[in-house]
């Protein structure tokens, strides 16, 4: 039987990562493009992987020639070095569908973010996140679109940069928005949900949004960090304005931990209001407490 193949835009990332994971159980050849072949050589030692090169001039319907499944994964928490929202959000998008759907590829995931909405997000992220889900929505293909909460997992960029943070702290940490509400939800969970929408036909043309089983605030989620590294410090919840400015001055650093953009985020609390597709998937959400401290050292 010839073996079903699948393209994945972003698969280097981490998501991208614990999704070709499940992907190859599931018996696919993939393709992942990339902008940097240098970072992610380590993909090319899977024989069922074929790392190749991303560029504005690549042709993507090439790429997507033969492909049974075309999944969406591109994204960017923080506009830098001229990459904008719109690029990578919209854009790219755009451009994966037309070569989607010139390439006749049958289905095509996309991966997006809770409370993305095009017109009444909260942030840029989250307006430009929800014009590429209605794109993506749009296309003449089966589409299934993912909405999770913040991820977490191996290799994560979330309980890693709050341990990052609380490694470098001298004793007292001040935090912004220490109210922000999350339902983290594990990586896996996530993969296994788009896997078993593949030939799910009840999933087509559906927008599911992904939490973990629990809602913890900011600051709970950071004493939980220190907590698991044993770290005694004092985190100090900003107030709002103070917690604006810092994400405004932070903001204006290379690299930076907070930016306004994310400040306007998390005004939002990422929880699932209705329901948690996770369980409509058959799957029960793990809880960060037997997963993370698999990672946290
Ligand atoms: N992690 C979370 O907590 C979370 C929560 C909600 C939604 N999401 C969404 O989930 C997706 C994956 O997130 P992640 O955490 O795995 O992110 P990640 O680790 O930063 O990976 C993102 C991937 O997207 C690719 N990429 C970024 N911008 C691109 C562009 N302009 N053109 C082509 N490729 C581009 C990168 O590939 P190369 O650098 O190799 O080219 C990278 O592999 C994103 O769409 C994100 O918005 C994530």
């Amino acid at each position: 039987m010839k073996r079903q193949r699948a393209c994945i835009i972003g698969g280097t990332g981490f998501v991208g990562r614990h999704l070709l994971t499940r992907l190859r159980a599931a018996g696919y050849h993939c393709i992942v493009p990339t902008r940097r072949m240098f970072r992610h050589r380590d993909l090319k030692l899977y024989p069922d992987v074929e790392l190749c090169e991303l560029s504005p001039t690549v042709g993507l319907e090439e790429l997507f020639a033969d492909c049974d499944l075309v999944v969406n994964l591109a994204g960017i928490l923080n506009e830098s070095d001229g990459m904008t929202f719109e690029a990578a959000h919209v854009e790219l998008v755009r451009r994966i569908v037309a070569a989607a759907e010139a390439a006749g590829v049958p289905r095509l995931l996309h991966m997006s973010a809770l409370h993305a909405d095009a017109a009444r997000g909260g942030s840029a992220y989250l307006r430009s996140k929800g014009q590429g889900e209605d794109i993506a929505q749009a296309a003449s293909m089966a589409v299934t679109s993912f909405r999770p909460s913040v991820i977490f997992g191996r290799g994560d960029s979330f309980f890693n940069r709050f341990a990052g943070l609380l490694n470098m702290a001298p004793g007292v940490v001040p935090l912004a928005c220490p109210q922000a509400r999350f339902a983290p939800v594990w990586v896996d969970d996530v993969a296994q949900a788009m896997v078993r929408s593949i030939h799910d036909e009840r999933t087509v043309g559906r927008r599911y949004d992904l939490c973990g089983p629990r809602v913890l605030t900011l600051k709970e989620l950071m004493r939980y960090t220190a907590a698991r590294l044993g770290k005694r410090v004092w985190i100090i919840g900003l107030n709002d304005t103070a917690s604006r400015l810092m994400a405004k001055l932070f903001g204006m650093l290379p690299g930076a931990p907070i930016t306004l953009d994310n400040y306007l985020s998390m005004q939002t609390p990422s929880v699932c209001e209705e329901h948690n597709a996770l369980l409509q998937l058959g799957i029960h959400p793990t809880d960060i407490d037997t997963v993370v401290p698999t990672y946290l050292p």
